[in-house]
């Protein structure tokens, strides 16, 4: 993000942003400097074309190569060095991405800023996902503003969706992950909180975990009461998971409440999902459901299309 800016000057002026100093030449601590500040970075790290990008991944994994010998200051070569390694890591695949602030816009232009640390496998909820930002952008869409509506969100990872329920239809939030994700979750929390509050929401982070609930004559206070709407983004990616939601929603969703769902549709994970959509039909929810193209950011930036849907039970008593 640091860098983004400028880069965008010199887009929007139709210029060559790519003007790539030849490493033979030994260009100049300044020079370098001057080009790094052209290089998308932080929240554009992806904005390059395919093919403007790979000679810029060249020239970044040229230069650490010759470790800036011609730069005599120690303290410029290290400065340069560190802001290139940066940028080769991002340019490295999701997991080897470093700890970066993401700022989400929403429909009323406000920003909603969420941190996500380094990602491994077993901390899927550090990223923001794809249909998260889609369906903050529905919500409002969908539903009116209202502060007395309780709302319970499964595997909330960063945190983006309840934050941005909150801020935009005064919910109550309850978001839940594992806890090893919450932490995260609650530090953008902290964060946003003014947003949050801005339209008396609320949201609380808890651990949820699907494969492990509390007894249900022993519930925590915060999930004692049927909630109106329960919200789950990206959640039926394993086998099993999408019958591990389908009890959820049958335990915590209000007979009158809507459960809402979004998911990438990756062709390695069709079979989960259908099955989710038919048990969901078979416990006796319909819907209304739609599609739309959400980008997938993992590796690399690609576009993948999104299914929505809005479940209720066939028959609300
Ligand atoms: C693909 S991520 C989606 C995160 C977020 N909803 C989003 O769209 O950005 C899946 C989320 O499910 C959470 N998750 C996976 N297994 C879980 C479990 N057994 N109990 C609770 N949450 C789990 C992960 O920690 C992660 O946050």
């Amino acid at each position: 993000m640091l860098y983004a800016n400028k880069y965008y000057k010199k887009y929007r002026n139709n210029q060559n942003p790519m003007d790539l100093p030849l490493i033979k030449a030994h260009p100049s601590f300044q020079e370098i400097k001057d080009v790094l500040n052209g290089i998308p970075s932080g929240d554009h790290v992806w904005d390059l074309a395919g093919d403007e990008e790979k000679p810029v991944l060249n020239w970044l994994v040229g230069l650490v190569a010759t470790n800036l010998e011609w730069i005599e200051n120690v303290d410029e070569k290290e400065e340069l060095l560190v802001i290139i390694c940066q940028m080769i890591a991002e340019r490295s695949g999701r997991m080897a991405a470093p700890t970066k602030v993401r700022t989400f816009v929403m429909n009323n232009s406000k920003e909603i800023r969420i941190l996500e640390p380094s990602l491994t496998y077993d901390t899927l909820g550090f990223k923001t996902w794809g249909s998260a930002p889609l369906l903050s952008a529905h919500l409002p869409e969908w539903e009116t503003p209202n502060p007395s509506l309780r709302a319970l969100e499964l595997g909330s990872g960063t945190g983006l969706l309840g934050i941005s329920a909150a801020h935009q239809l005064g919910w109550q939030m309850v978001c839940t992950d594992l806890p090893e994700i919450v932490e995260n979750m609650r530090h953008n929390v902290t964060e946003n909180e003014d947003l949050i509050h801005e339209n008396n929401g609320s949201m609380e982070c808890h651990v949820l975990d699907w494969l492990n609930p509390p007894p249900d004559d022993d519930l925590p206070p915060w999930l004692s009461q049927p909630f109106q709407r329960i919200i789950a983004s990206d959640c039926v990616y394993e086998t099993h998971f999408g019958k591990i939601a389908i009890a959820l929603f049958l335990k915590y969703l209000a007979k009158d409440g809507i459960a809402i769902t979004e998911y990438p549709l990756r062709e390695t994970h069709l079979d989960e999902i259908a099955e989710f959509e038919e048990g969901m039909q078979q416990a006796g929810f319909s819907r209304e459901t739609g599609e739309e193209i959400g980008q997938e950011d993992f590796g690399s930036r690609y576009p993948i299309t999104c299914r929505w849907s809005q479940w209720r039970y066939n028959r609300p008593q």
